[in-house]
């Protein structure tokens, strides 16, 4: 078992994980803990032009659903060996912006494909790399959408219709349920700063050696 956890955040396009993310680093940083914070698709050389494929490459439309399973679980093997293991192993706390989580529920739950492929290649991707703990910031799919709108440039999931986002919101909700030891449901319709109390608050107590150990 690693020293420092493995923690993930996950949920819809406009949820504020990424804002989430770059705050527990901050009070890591502050803590003086030592921290990673990687982002999927990408995150690596390789992981990064599998992204650009993924979300803005001219000729990416056309891209079957089992392609685009097969291009996320691609750029996870690769994060997962080059630099998540790694610094693990090393002492130093991950934050993961995306996980297998996110093909479970997009592929899986809003895609359709099948699940137990999905899952199995998300367990070929990350073999025994799975996270300690995972917060799914839960937003309303219609807030979602107005957030991702304000955004300069819109991806090619992002062009999805809103049924697709309300089956991202019901998979990763079902998700929190059944798998309640690691995943922490997190009302993220609050102010930033109340979420980041929660998840500071709750990781302190999951992991009460996370500042003593660094
Ligand atoms: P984001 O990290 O800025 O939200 O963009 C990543 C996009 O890729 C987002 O639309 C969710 C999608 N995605 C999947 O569909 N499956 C995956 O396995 C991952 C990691 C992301």
């Amino acid at each position: 078992m690693p020293r420092l956890p493995f923690i993930t955040f996950e949920g819809s396009e406009g949820c504020g994980k990424s804002t989430q993310v770059h705050r527990l680093a901050a009070r890591l940083e502050k803590s003086g803990v030592p921290y990673l914070v990687t982002r999927e698709p990408g995150g690596t050389p390789i992981g990064e032009t599998i992204r650009e494929l993924l979300q803005f490459a001219p000729h990416n439309a056309g891209m079957t659903p089992e392609t685009e399973l097969l291009l996320f679980e691609a750029s996870r093997s690769q994060l997962v060996r080059e630099t998540i293991k790694p610094a693990l192993e090393r002492g130093v706390c991950v934050i993961a912006d995306r996980f297998f989580d996110s093909t479970t529920v997009y592929q899986g739950a809003a895609r359709k494909l099948d699940r137990r492929i999905v899952e199995q290649l998300n367990v070929f991707a990350v073999g025994d790399c799975v996270p300690h703990i995972t917060f799914v910031l839960d937003i309303d799919a219609a807030t979602a959408r107005s957030r991702m709108k304000e955004r300069r440039r819109a991806d090619r999931m992002e062009q999805e219709p809103a049924e697709f986002y309300e089956r991202v919101r019901g998979a990763y909700r079902e998700l929190a349920t059944h798998e309640s030891n690691r995943i922490v449901l997190i009302d993220g319709s609050r102010k930033a700063y109340e979420i980041e109390t929660e998840i500071w608050k709750m990781l302190c107590s999951r992991f009460p050696n996370l500042i003593a150990d660094s």
